[in-house]
């Protein structure tokens, strides 16, 4: 008795110092977002200006929601099912000031991207040969495309900067379903995995949670896969496949859990249609599929402007296409059977049954 009062103890402050956390990411991301957005504009960086035909949400709608993300991220914590605060900063404090930095550094070159238009310049930066197509470009005005140790280097605070620091909460709605899953399952005999992993974020909020699964972490660029070590490092093993999610060289039906976060918005629509294909091959019938990515146009119809203008100021080739595919009709063709699915402030959470 005694120690289950003291466990729900520290659940609550657990729940305390998430909500904390959260607050000050987005108050230090909110003011980088200020600065990056001035540092821009003195680099001669003109954005053009955003037409809107659908509605935006107000200020205050945004915050409103952006407050009942931070609370149902407290609210895992509370629930014993993420552990409080795993991710934030990833290589403490200077490593994050320095990342930051080399941000900032970078803003005159992205105006530049920006103003000409040229989103070929990756290989200035990295060896694209054997590489798709669709991913030799610098999305967002990156500088190298998803190879380059420089665009590795400062993804995580690229992200956090772009929302407010909610990115890392917005990731961590993968939690809840996944522990819905584990209920009366033995985690050693549970094996998952991240297709597109990228730095790692979500990889070592589940090793945190749960330290005896069997996790495979699987992306298509060395650079963020060596992030993702080092963001996993002094943690348990993870095992990391260089690879294209188009052809997974995992066995089919060897996996229990697959996840996948904010990757379907970068891909043309037949390769959404040939990964969600194999993401359903390596799961074992019965298995779960956790995806988060960004909202589509209808999900929450006031709030369709805002996923009309995201397109018009980063380069995201494939975006207008993802916000308007039929992802239901997708996951079915591939064997996914819908099982779940909710909005979390700019994103949204699919749960998916292999059947
Ligand atoms: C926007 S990032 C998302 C990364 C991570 N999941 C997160 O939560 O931040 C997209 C990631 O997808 C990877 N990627 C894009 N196309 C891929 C493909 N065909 N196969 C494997 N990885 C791919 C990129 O290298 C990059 O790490």
């Amino acid at each position: 008795m005694a120690m289950q009062m003291q466990g729900a103890e520290e659940d609550r402050v657990g729940m305390m110092r998430q909500l904390a956390g959260n607050m000050v990411r987005f108050g230090w991301y909110s003011g980088i977002s200020w600065l990056a957005d001035r540092a821009s504009a003195r680099a001669g960086d003109r954005r053009p200006k955003v037409v809107h035909k659908y509605p935006v949400p107000s200020r205050d709608e945004l915050m409103q929601d952006l407050r009942a993300l931070f609370r149902a991220d407290a609210a895992l914590v509370r629930d014993g099912l993420a552990v409080a605060d795993g991710a934030e900063p990833a290589g403490g404090l200077l490593d994050h000031l320095a990342r930051v930095r080399a941000m900032f550094a970078d803003i005159g070159d992205a105006a530049e991207r920006r103003q000409s238009g040229d989103t070929d310049t990756v290989k200035d930066y990295a060896d694209m040969s054997g590489v798709p197509d669709y991913f030799a470009q610098d999305f967002h005005f990156q500088k190298g495309g998803y190879l380059a140790d420089e665009s590795a280097r400062i993804y995580d605070v690229q992200v956090e900067t772009l929302f407010y620091g909610a990115a890392s909460a917005m990731r961590r709605m993968a939690m809840r379903p996944i522990a819905e899953f584990m209920a009366g399952r033995d985690q050693r005999r549970v094996k998952l995995l991240d297709v597109a992993c990228g730095t790692g974020r979500l990889l070592r909020e589940i090793r945190l949670q749960y330290p005896a699964m069997g996790l495979t972490g699987l992306d298509l660029s060395p650079a963020y896969i060596k992030e993702a070590q080092q963001h996993l490092s002094g943690l348990r093993r993870v095992a990391f496949l260089t690879a294209n999610a188009e052809a997974i060289p995992l066995p089919d039906a060897s996996q229990d859990i697959v996840t996948t976060v904010f990757l379907f918005h970068e891909l043309p629509p037949q390769v959404r249609r040939q990964v969600a294909r194999e993401m359903a091959r390596v799961l074992r019938p019965g298995g779960q599929l956790v995806f988060i990515d960004s909202l589509q146009m209808g999900d929450r119809p006031g709030w369709d402007g805002l996923l009309e203008g995201f397109p018009q100021r980063f380069h995201e080739p494939y975006y207008r296409h993802y916000a308007i595919d039929d992802l239901d009709g997708l996951f079915a063709e591939a064997g996914l059977a819908a099982s779940g699915e909710t909005t979390a402030f700019l994103s949204k959470v699919m749960v998916r049954r292999r059947v």
